[in-house]
């Protein structure tokens, strides 16, 4: 999704400029444009656009001698307008340049007014209509007169209405940029040459790890050697600044072709790392999810997850192992409908929210929607530890599986599952539902997860041999059943988001109350199928396929006692493993679902329409 970076600095910005877009692709975007300003004041507001790449607006940047101090960048993935030049930002009104990420809801009656007080648009987009409100707060068009930009950003956020990080620059002020924010990150760099601004901490990074994460309703002047911020009700605050603990080395692609592969063969070091503080552990203690857990979870008499997309299907995992061994409910809700649904609330249970990224408008919203309908007992299970998510809730676990730079989730999801399993063993023992034999046998499964899942991406060489039989088909089905069918939608889910075929899992049960129609010999139906209580009712299930001509491929484990035969592929899985065997099977998924997006040649990293934060509704 869009992200915004803004450097006031004692040398030329452009490099840092096109640097941090460049580490912000992996987020989605269709253009991208930067304005800069020299601190003399000499050469005035330079802009420049691009529909597409980052590298063609390094080009441009380069043809046009562009340079200066104090800059503003911006990636854009279209919202309001297609993806165009005139739409991507930096959008300017007489002397103000301004980036903006995140949802202007009041733009069109904004627009309406502005229109009236004489200014002309140029784009599309609902930004456009904040850089000529500044500027009207300045002329004193709307209130008084602002003394400067600063207060006159000031006066203008007062009339947005939804989600916005934005930063501006003045040609007639070219000492200074001012940003500000309310629902979309934004965080600053502190750094010894001047004062830097990102929508993502990794932007950072070129220049420092020293950072100042802005509150809602924050706005700050950033000068070559001060920051002022303040808050939404005007007064002056002071914000800490944070070491990150981000390494920029994480963030590189190394000898990997795409951030994919390398997340999906990062896992078993992304397991170790979030399991770290069980490795020699004989016991669990409730502390590993913070300081009130034992207390929390002791009152709580049933579990509400909200998340989306993949971590909702980590939710959804999640249900199984809960209800099984905690013995107690669990529901799992889309945020994005669970945050406009009335509900009812019950204040003993606890509400977890599933998020890689931490920033996710949906999930943060019906975390904000649960608990102003009475919830306490929440927790955040995140893979971005200063992100809004972990500030919001009572309880939080942090899962360590690196930066995620790839758009399909693989990584964050396999940790968060861990994270799940240890919540669902905490809460049967907090429960009295797990006996001290159980418990030891449980985390020494979680500590040889790790190795577990390294044998199965040692399949991939053959897994890789079924991708060519998917690559020119239209359709796929995916079926698993009890805790895999999460695993199968997730496996869907991959192939759809990263190779364009139309994929649709389904409880394999389900299949003759209306998808069987869909099978023929076209249609590949891929199984999860290991060998567990409900082996049988699946294999039955598989039938129903195969005497339709589908083509099945099926991922087993030695007891399945499953062969290949005439339309069957098989792909037995090493080892069985139990209740944590989703997490084995949906790296076998993630591997198919790579090579045939590799057969395919599609963008694996940046798939068509999609961003990797979705920080918008
Ligand atoms: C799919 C994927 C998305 C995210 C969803 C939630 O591969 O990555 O479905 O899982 O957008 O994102 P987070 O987990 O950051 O809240």
């Amino acid at each position: 999704m869009c992200g915004i970076v803004g450097a006031v600095s004692a040398k030329d910005s452009t490099p840092f400029l096109l640097k941090g877009l460049a580490t912000l692709e992996y987020r989605g975007y269709d253009s991208a444009g930067l304005a800069l300003l020299t601190s003399d004041g000499v050469s005035g507001l330079q802009r420049a656009r691009s529909k597409g790449r980052v590298a063609e607006l390094a080009t441009l940047v380069k043809q046009q001698t562009f340079s200066g101090n104090i800059g503003i960048a911006h990636t854009r993935w279209a919202t309001h307008g297609v993806p165009a030049e005139r739409n991507a930002h930096p959008h300017i009104s007489g002397k103000l340049a301004l980036v903006h990420n995140g949802i202007i809801e009041n733009y069109e009656s904004l627009r309406e007014q502005l229109q009236g007080l004489g200014y002309v648009f140029t784009s599309d987009t609902d930004t456009e209509t904040i850089v000529h409100l500044i500027q009207a707060c300045f002329k004193g068009l709307i209130g008084e007169p602002a003394e400067n930009l600063f207060s006159a950003v000031q006066c203008a956020v007062v009339h947005l209405k939804g989600a916005f990080a934005l930063a501006v620059i003045s040609e007639e002020e070219p000492d200074c940029l001012v940003v500000a924010r309310e629902g979309s990150p934004l965080m600053l760099g502190v750094a010894e040459d001047g004062y830097y601004a990102a929508s993502d901490a990794s932007a950072l990074l070129s220049v420092t790890k020293r950072m100042m994460y802005l509150e809602n309703g924050d706005v700050a002047r950033l000068s070559r050697d001060a920051v002022l911020v303040v808050d939404g009700i005007g007064q002056m605050v002071e914000r800490a600044i944070v070491t990150s603990s981000l390494n920029a080395n994480a963030v590189e692609l190394g000898d990997y072709s795409h951030y994919m592969q390398k997340e999906i063969f990062e896992q078993p070091q992304a397991l170790s790392n979030t399991l770290e503080m069980i490795s020699g552990a004989g016991q669990l203690q409730p502390g590993i999810f913070g300081a009130e857990a034992a207390e929390i979870f002791q009152q709580v008499d049933s579990v509400l997850i909200l998340a989306c997309g993949t971590s909702s299907y980590a939710g959804m995992t999640a249900k199984y192992w809960i209800e099984q061994v905690a013995g107690i409910p669990c529901n799992v809700e889309i945020a994005s409908e669970y945050r406009y649904r009335q509900s009812v609330p019950n204040p003993d249970q606890l509400v977890v929210v599933i998020s890689q990224s931490g920033e996710t408008a949906d999930t943060l919203a019906a975390l904000h929607h649960a608990k102003v309908q009475g919830h306490n007992c929440t927790l955040a299970i995140c893979n971005v530890p200063e992100s809004a998510i972990m500030r919001e809730t009572a309880l939080r676990f942090i899962t360590r599986a690196g930066p995620e730079i790839g758009v399909a989730s693989t990584k964050a999801f396999t940790t968060q599952l861990s994270a799940l399993f240890l919540l669902t063993l905490l809460l049967a023992k907090v429960k009295q539902r797990l006996s001290a034999e159980d418990e030891k046998v449980y985390l020494d499964e979680l500590r040889h997860l790790p190795i577990a899942v390294d044998k199965v991406l040692a399949l991939e060489p053959s897994i890789e041999k079924w991708a060519q039989h998917f690559s020119n088909k239209q359709h796929a089905l995916f079926l698993g059943r009890g805790r895999h069918y999460p695993i199968a939608l997730e496996g869907a889910l991959k192939l759809k988001e990263i190779t364009y075929i139309h994929a649709e899992a389904y409880p394999a049960g389900e299949l003759k109350h209306g998808p069987l129609a869909l099978v023929d010999s076209e249609m590949p139906v891929v199984v999860v199928a290991p060998n567990d209580e409900m082996l049988e009712k699946l294999k039955a299930n598989m039938q129903e396929v195969s005497a339709r001509g589908g083509q099945l491929y099926v991922f087993a484990d030695g007891g399945s006692a499953m062969k290949p035969t005439e339309g069957v592929n098989v792909q037995l899985m090493p080892e069985h493993y139990g209740l944590l065997s989703p997490v084995l099977h949906v790296v076998a998924l993630q591997l198919l679902s790579y090579h045939v997006a590799l057969v395919k040649g599609t963008d694996v990293d940046k798939p068509r329409n999609l961003a990797k934060s979705v920080t918008v509704e």
